[in-house]
C-alpha cells in the first residue's frame, strides 16, 4: 500500500446503511479526515426548527434563504470520541442533530439549492489537500465528481429500520419500529426524487449491498478496495 498516495474517497448511500460507521473507520485506518455531510444538513434543519422557519405543517423556504448568511457550520476534532462533531454557530449541536423530528425534517431542508449550493462549496473546500473519507447522498455525483473510489451503500428499507430502532432503543428513546420504517422510507423517497442532486449510483461507484452484512464485513469489504486503490 502506497503511504504517501492521498486519495478522496466518496460514500454515498440510503440512511441508515452504516455509511458513517463505515467512512469513520476507514479514515482512522488510513488516517485521513472523515467528513459527515449529512450532518451539516441537519445542522441547518436544526437552525430552522429552531428559529420557527420549519415544522410539520410549513416551511418558510424564503426565510431560510435569507438567513444562509447567518449560518456558520464548522466541525470540531473530538480527540476523545476519534472523530469531529458538528458546530452550529459556535454551539455543539451533536445531541440535537440525530433527533427523529430533525430527521423528519432535514430532507426537505437538503431539497433548497441554495443550501446545497452553500454546503457543497464548503465541503469541497475541506478537500483542498485530498485525504479525505466523506459520506452523504451526492459525493460521488456532486461534490467530487473527481474521487479516485466512490462506494455506494445499499440494504433493504426493513434492514435499515431495525438498525436505526435498535441504536435508537439502545440510547433510551422510546419510540415505535413503523415510525422508525416510515422515516426511512419517506426520506428514501424524498432523497431519491428531489430536483437537484438527488440520491443515485455514480456510474463509477462501487455499489454495496450490506443486509446481509455484519458491520465488521462491510468494513472489510470496503477496506479491500480502499487497498487496491492505493496500491494502484
Ligand atoms: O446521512 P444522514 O441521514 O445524516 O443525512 C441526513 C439527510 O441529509 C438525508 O435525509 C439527506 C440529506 N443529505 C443530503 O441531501 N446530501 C448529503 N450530502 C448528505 C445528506
Amino acid at each position: 500500500m502506497s503511504k504517501n498516495k492521498k486519495i478522496i474517497i466518496a460514500i454515498d448511500g440510503y440512511s441508515s446503511t452504516g455509511k458513517s460507521t463505515l467512512a469513520k473507520h476507514l479514515a482512522k485506518e488510513v488516517g485521513y479526515v472523515y467528513v459527515d455531510t449529512g450532518a451539516m444538513y441537519r445542522a441547518v434543519a436544526y437552525y430552522s426548527m429552531t428559529q420557527g422557519l420549519i415544522d410539520k405543517e410549513h416551511f418558510n423556504k424564503e426565510g431560510l434563504i435569507a438567513d444562509l448568511d447567518k449560518i456558520d457550520l464548522s466541525f470540531e476534532f473530538n480527540a476523545a470520541l476519534g472523530y469531529a462533531e458538528m458546530f452550529l454557530n459556535g454551539k455543539n449541536v451533536e445531541s440535537f442533530i440525530r433527533s427523529i423530528e430533525v430527521s423528519n425534517m432535514v430532507s426537505k431542508v437538503a431539497s433548497i439549492s441554495e443550501v446545497r449550493e452553500k454546503l457543497v462549496e464548503q465541503q469541497q473546500k475541506m478537500a483542498l489537500h485530498k485525504g479525505i473519507v466523506m459520506d452523504g447522498r451526492d459525493i460521488g455525483t456532486v461534490v467530487f465528481p473527481q474521487a479516485e473510489l466512490k462506494l455506494f451503500m445499499t440494504a433493504s428499507a426493513e434492514k435499515r429500520a431495525h438498525r436505526r430502532y435498535k441504536e435508537m432503543i439502545d440510547n433510551g428513546v422510546r419510540i415505535e419500529y413503523n415510525t422508525v420504517l416510515d422515516n426511512v422510507t419517506s426520506r428514501d423517497y424524498l432523497d431519491t426524487t428531489r430536483a437537484d442532486s438527488p440520491l443515485v449510483k455514480a456510474d463509477d461507484a462501487i455499489e454495496i449491498d450490506n443486509s446481509d452484512m455484519t458491520v465488521e464485513q462491510t468494513y472489510i469489504t470496503a477496506m479491500n478496495y480502499v487497498n487496491k486503490k492505493l496500491s494502484e
